[in-house]
């Protein structure tokens, strides 16, 4: 049983995805990890820790495990900008993982030397994380996002007045994907509707050390509409969501 008293940890790779919600917390302390910003303080009398990981798997799965160490948080909710690979999401939508896959771990069919590379032709292999249930760690590719946390993103998407918030699937790799045959790939092979960096290794980390976790991603660029740069104003935009999304998780937990 998570201790209601205990933090919720939230991560953003980018200070402009982190800073918003550190500009509204109060008794602000930072403790850092290393070099790695972390601040904690409360939002509206609710403990929260923020912290910046810089982008990639590695270094937001690093944070996880040491800032489950340090606080023991009650829940982590990884969170920020990712790209489309559905043509209806517009910049601006939010998409909350109701599950994320790791879309580098996968194993290709045997081809002889010369015969070319086919990046359709995988199979899926999954992660590694720990089963509580079956008390093994079990190769998985998708990790679900927590029922709890879910259901406050769904009472928050209310308030939202940016675009839509949709649910589905998440990838996560340390790529950027900019052709489209890849995305329209990565969206039939995996359903996912967005991708970034972070998610599903933050999720493989929570998952095998039993702490609730959810995914909240805002469309800060599409290919599938067009070659516009990043939009980072999305930053601070799905910040205020994430936080609309606490006070709905904290009222009912009260
Ligand atoms: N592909 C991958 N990552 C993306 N991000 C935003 N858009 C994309 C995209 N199209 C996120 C990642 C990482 C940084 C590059 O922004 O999660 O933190």
């Amino acid at each position: 049983m998570k201790n209601q008293q205990d933090p919720i940890v939230v991560q953003g790779a980018m200070g402009v995805e982190t800073q918003y919600i550190i500009d509204r917390m109060t008794e602000v302390r930072e403790e850092p990890f290393g070099p790695f910003r972390c601040v904690r303080g409360l939002f509206e009398g609710h403990a929260l820790v923020v912290c910046e990981t810089q982008w990639g798997m590695a270094n937001a799965s690093a944070l996880a495990a040491l800032a489950i160490a340090r606080y023991r948080p009650q829940a982590i909710i990884s969170q920020g900008t990712a790209g489309a690979h559905d043509a209806s999401l517009a910049v601006y939508d939010i998409v909350l993982g109701v599950r994320t896959a790791n879309s580098s771990a996968w194993q290709s069919h045997y081809r002889a030397a010369g015969a070319g590379v086919d990046y359709r032709g995988l199979k899926q292999l999954g992660v590694f994380a720990w089963d509580k249930g079956r008390k093994e760690f079990t190769q998985e590719v998708y990790h679900e996002g927590n029922p709890a946390l879910l259901d406050a993103a769904r009472r928050a998407a209310a308030l939202y007045k940016h675009g839509r918030v949709v649910e589905g699937t998440i990838t996560t790799c340390d790529s950027w994907n900019c052709e489209v045959d890849r995305i329209t790939f990565l969206h039939e092979f995996y359903g996912s509707l967005a991708e970034e960096m972070e998610g599903d290794a933050v999720a493989q980390v929570c998952q095998s050390f039993d702490v609730p976790f959810l995914d909240v991603r805002i469309i800060s660029n599409s290919i599938l509409l067009n070659q516009d740069p990043w939009d980072l104003g999305t930053g601070p935009v799905c910040q205020e969501y994430v936080l609309s999304l606490l006070r709905a998780y904290w009222q009912d937990v009260r």
